[in-house]
């Protein structure tokens, strides 16, 4: 579904990821992992088409309109209600006012706020804001769904229940997802694939793990396996080893060194 071949992305002159190839198949849950400022965004902005790679190749076999979108920060709009949120984006795909809004609440039940339709997202909670923003992606049906730490800024009891929830409709949708993360446990329990980008001078891809954990998998069960906690070991160790390795952009003087 996505096929991404020596991508290379630079800011000015300075390039930031350098020569990744990274392969999404359809039905596949694939994570990011690497080090901070390695270049994660970065990639998935490429693979948006919000920034343009100054080499390489993305191949993407889903229409645009077919790709969600979760980030961090939700892109809510203040003034509309959480139905209204939810029933703009179907309203951009032609449906009727009615239509939209009364499937912008079967999602909002679907996510667990059917009574909060009429609230303002001033009126929510961090993670029932998380929770429309879901809701609006779910809503328009995508094919592959990517993720820039969707739940990065929530507390760990939300954030494992909104997981929970986020794999159970992954795998009842079969939508094809790219997300990345810092969580290393989160990323082994909800992949299939967890990939490390490496740290500097420029990001690469440093490991792949196959997490052959079967499906449909309980997050808290999956967390009890053998094969999980070796995998999140293994993980822990590799992405450590990156984060001691200091970048070239990080230490200039390393620059001449290495000349
Ligand atoms: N608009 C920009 N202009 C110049 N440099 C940028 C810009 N955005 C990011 N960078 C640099 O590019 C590198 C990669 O940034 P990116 O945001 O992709 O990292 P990341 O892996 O997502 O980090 P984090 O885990 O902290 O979110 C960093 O060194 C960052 O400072
Ligand atoms: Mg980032």
């Amino acid at each position: 579904m996505l096929d991404i071949r020596a991508l290379q992305m630079s800011y000015g002159a300075e390039p930031v990821v350098e020569n990744v190839d990274l392969g999404v198949a359809a039905g596949e849950f694939v994570s990011l992992i690497g080090p901070s400022g390695c270049g994660k965004s970065t990639l998935l902005r490429a693979v948006m088409g919000l920034q343009k790679p100054t080499a390489g190749n993305i191949r993407l076999d889903v229409e645009k309109a077919e790709i969600g979108f979760l980030f961090q920060d939700d892109a809510l709009l203040p003034w509309r209600t959480a139905r209204d949120n939810v029933a703009l984006g179907l309203r951009i795909r032609g449906r009727s006012k009615g239509e939209a809004r009364q499937e912008a609440m079967h999602w909002l039940e679907s996510v667990g706020l059917g009574q909060f339709g009429d609230r303002y997202p001033r009126e929510l909670s961090g993670g029932q804001r998380k929770r429309v923003a879901i809701a609006q992606v779910l809503a328009l049906r995508p094919k592959l769904l990517l993720m820039d730490e969707p739940f990065a800024s929530l507390d760990a009891i939300v954030r494992h229940y909104l997981t929970e929830d986020l794999l159970s409709w992954v795998e009842g949708e079969d939508l094809t997802v790219l997300m990345v993360t810092h969580d290393l446990e989160e990323a082994v329990a909800v992949s299939d694939r967890v990939v490390l980008l490496g740290n500097g001078p420029r990001a690469h891809v440093k490991g792949r793990w196959e997490i052959d954990l079967a499906r449909p998998r309980d997050l808290l069960r999956v967390k009890e396996q053998p094969e999980f906690a070796t995998t999140a070991r293994q993980l822990w160790d590799a992405l450590s080893e990156e984060v001691r390795t200091p970048t070239i952009r990080q230490r200039p003087e390393l620059e001449v060194v290495n000349q």
